[in-house]
């Protein structure tokens, strides 16, 4: 089994990758958020530094692209070889409408003469290995059906399928018996993303996909149990309690030398929605988190957390 972490905007940075490395491991690549790139606007310094960190150096890092614009496509892949790195993926799944209504993103899922046009610019110029991850459809989960066929025509590393449709957004449970019968059309392979958040959800997709899949993305699961990879690779983990607590310590340590501490309490924030489920009563860890506005607030709220809660084990 190949494990991937999936990119999460805002949350999966070159910091908290390298951290999760160092301190858990059990992923195989790490993919980066995606870097937005249109005509009429600069794209962000923060997210075009996210391929240039010395973080990545270590481990298997994938950057990503949300575009519909085969010259910036292509120019970014340039200047993602000139970083070193050897592959890239489309982003064909973010769901929100600014990006879909722009011709991004899930936008494209229901456009298939756009997305051949989009490859058949790319493709004979691509300088890395190119891969895509999309969604099953816009609104309809049946979308995804035509484009399988047109991705079989390009040299696709592999296609990631997130097993929601745009319109369900992050929500709904993930429909992954939707995937199968692609696998027989797909001339590519099939990499499953979507509601991999326990053991038991992994070993599920196993046994109905039977083999016929194998590498897995792991999405949010992977933020609430960092541990998740890791115990699915080895069946064990030696110290939960203490590993989390250095992940966390680390993440921090790292973080400060970027921002603020202040800074600091909204973006682990949005890292505590999820990683609160690592604890026995998550609810009660997010809403001291919530409750927590100021650094000292957060550093006090934090120690108790990891000295007084249980762990979801
Ligand atoms: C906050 C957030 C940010 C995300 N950012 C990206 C992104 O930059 N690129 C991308 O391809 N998917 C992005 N996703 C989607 C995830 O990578 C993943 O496909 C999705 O969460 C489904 O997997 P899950 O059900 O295991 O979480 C994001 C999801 C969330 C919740």
């Amino acid at each position: 089994m190949i494990l991937s972490s999936s990119p999460l905007q805002g949350i999966t940075d070159d910091v908290f990758r390298s951290v999760h490395h160092e301190v858990f491991g059990g992923i195989d690549e790490y993919f980066g958020p995606y870097v937005r790139l249109e005509n009429h606007k600069e794209p962000k310094k923060s997210q075009l530094k996210d391929a240039s960190s010395e973080l990545n150096e270590g481990l298997n890092y994938i950057p990503q692209i949300l575009s519909s614009q085969a010259e910036l496509i292509l120019k970014e892949a340039e200047r993602l070889k000139d970083l070193g790195h050897q592959q890239v993926n489309w982003n064909l799944g973010c769901p929100y409408p600014m990006v879909s209504k722009r011709n991004m993103g899930a936008g494209l899922l229901n456009q298939p003469s756009l997305v051949e046009e989009v490859l058949e610019s790319i493709m004979p110029k691509m300088p890395l290995g190119f891969s895509i991850k999309c969604r099953l459809g816009l609104e309809s989960d049946q979308d995804i059906i035509p484009l399988i066929d047109i991705f079989n025509e390009f040299n696709i590393d592999e296609v990631i399928i997130h097993a929601r449709t745009a319109k369900q957004m992050y929500k709904g449970s993930a429909k992954p018996e939707k995937i199968i019968p692609l696998l027989a059309q797909s001339k590519h392979p099939i990499v499953y993303n979507g509601d991999l958040n326990s053991i038991e959800d992994i070993k599920q997709v196993q046994t109905l996909f039977g083999g016929k899949i194998e590498k897995l993305m792991l999405g949010r699961g992977l933020i609430m149990k960092p541990h998740l990879a890791k115990i699915a690779k080895d069946n064990k983990i030696e110290n939960l309690q203490k590993d989390l607590y250095s992940f966390h310590e680390k993440l921090i340590a790292q973080y400060l030398n970027k921002f603020q501490g202040h800074q600091l309490v909204p973006k682990m924030r949005g890292v505590w929605e999820y990683l609160s489920h690592s604890f026995a009563d998550s609810h009660k860890v997010f809403k001291l988190i919530k409750k927590a506005k100021s650094w000292s607030s957060y550093n006090k709220n934090t120690d108790l957390i990891f000295h007084q809660f249980d762990l979801d084990e």
